[in-house]
């Protein structure tokens, strides 16, 4: 069993680069499917996701080629299949991708649903809303989701929702759909303002990522290119909230400063000093931040990927804070492990009431997801002793050498590698 062994109280300091982001590198890796020729894709990430997703889609035929540990090489020329079956798939949360990428290319697809996720399910309605009124006939047998269409033409799509996946997901299946798609409520984070870059890198003709209305016309093909993926928002905002935890002071690099204008904002409102650079943000925490009410919203508001991270620096502030979880029906199953070390959080449904306490004492833990394994690791930072955190595949999927960052900074984190 691998486990993360933190001492706690040692305050961050100095710099940290941020790696690329998970959640463009899984929707461009895919996107490189639509591509007749060879795409490089630049600062991936190396985490988990991008592995489980590199052999999806070598098993329907792309070939990879690393250059080196951040570089990609993909050629889908040769692509011959349209299926991912669950074992390809089952790793990699957001292999619905795949569904937008060789439903696009191939006019058919058949991807294995991904499973749901530990905080609420992970529905796919508005991504097959999508899909059909492209003219796709959707349906799911025994796990898979299945799409085949014999054209796709370009429609007017309303999001009831605003959702990264489905966004993302329609663009994917609209680039090669005959005349204009419209995704009206669509989402405006970064990383889907990353992949609408690099399909038009490729040729694809995207206008109006980054707003609500989403302008697709229709081409015949796609060539291959290079592409340098956006630094992680989330990873940034990880580390600016440890340095306001540990009352450190990080200088967080290879960042796009306005990703994280809700970040700084919010520490700013707790009394921490920021200090922006082109690409990088300074974050002087202080000896006790002040609480305050929290409500995550998509993009630009304050991203639920930061939610349980801000929990963890919420729960030694001063006075009472509130969270609001308004993206995911129930992101809060982590604090129960966050309690185990001293934390004093009640939740009702949506709501988090987090009374802030002196001091945390270490224990052991176990993360329940990717971001509630960054939250436990921010609460062990702070905490008096020792802390076990166990599930660290869990933290491994979205953070590149986690532990070795941290260290860096003058944490004292080792990964230890027990035997059952
Ligand atoms: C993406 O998930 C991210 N994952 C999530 O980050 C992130 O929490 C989420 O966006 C919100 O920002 C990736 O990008 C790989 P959504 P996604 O579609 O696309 C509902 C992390 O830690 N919804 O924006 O799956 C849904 O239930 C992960 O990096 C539908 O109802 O999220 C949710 O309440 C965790 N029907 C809301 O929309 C649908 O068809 C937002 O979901 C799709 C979504």
């Amino acid at each position: 069993m691998e486990y993360f062994k933190i001492t706690g109280q040692n305050r961050l300091e100095g710099p940290v680069d941020i790696s690329g982001a998970k959640n463009a590198a899984v929707a461009v890796m895919p996107a490189a499917i639509a591509a007749n020729g060879i795409c490089v894709i630049e600062n991936l990430p190396c985490i988990e996701d991008v592995t489980s997703l590199i052999d999806a889609i070598s098993k329907i035929g792309a070939k990879c080629r690393f250059r080196d540990c951040h570089t990609l090489e993909i050629d889908a020329t040769k692509i011959n299949d349209y299926r991912a079956t669950y074992n390809s798939v089952k790793k990699i949360r957001a292999s619905y991708y795949l569904l937008g990428a060789l439903l696009g290319r191939f006019k058919k697809a058949e991807v294995a649903l991904p499973g749901g996720c530990n905080f609420g399910t992970r529905p796919i309605d508005l991504h097959i809303k999508g899909f059909e009124a492209l003219g796709a006939k959707v349906h799911i047998e025994q796990g898979m989701v299945k799409a085949y269409a014999d054209e796709l033409i370009g429609a007017n799509i309303y999001l009831d929702q605003v959702s990264v996946g489905s966004t993302i997901n329609i663009m994917l299946a609209a680039i090669f759909a005959k005349g204009r798609t419209n995704i009206e409520n669509a989402a405006k984070e970064p990383h889907v303002v990353d992949t609408a870059n690099f399909l038009n890198m490729l040729g694809a003709k995207i206008k109006g990522a980054g707003t609500d209305v989403i302008r697709i016309t229709g081409v015949e093909e796609l060539h291959g290119g290079e592409y340098m993926i956006i630094p992680d928002q989330i990873e940034a905002g990880t580390y600016m909230i440890a340095a306001a935890a540990t009352g450190g002071d990080i200088t967080i690099r290879n960042i796009i400063p306005k990703h994280l204008d809700s970040i700084s904002a919010k520490l700013l409102e707790m009394n921490c000093k920021i200090v922006e650079g082109c690409d990088s943000v300074r974050v002087i925490g202080n000896s006790r931040p002040s609480g305050v009410t929290l409500k995550t919203l998509a993009y630009p508001g304050f991203p639920t990927d930061l939610q349980p991270q801000m929990a963890a620096l919420l729960s030694v502030s001063q006075g009472t804070s509130i969270i609001t979880e308004t993206v995911w029906e129930n992101r809060f199953q982590y604090i129960n492990e966050l309690k185990r070390l001293g934390c004093n959080i009640t939740v009702e449904g949506r709501v988090a009431v987090v009374e802030g306490v002196e001091q945390l004492t270490g224990a052991e833990v176990c993360a329940t997801d990717l971001r509630a394994g960054a939250a436990l690791v921010i609460a062990g930072l702070i905490a008096n002793g020792t802390t076990i955190i166990g599930n660290t595949k869990y933290i491994d999927r979205g953070y590149e050498n986690m532990e070795k960052k941290l260290r860096a900074l003058g944490a004292k984190i080792e990964r230890i590698n027990q035997p059952d």
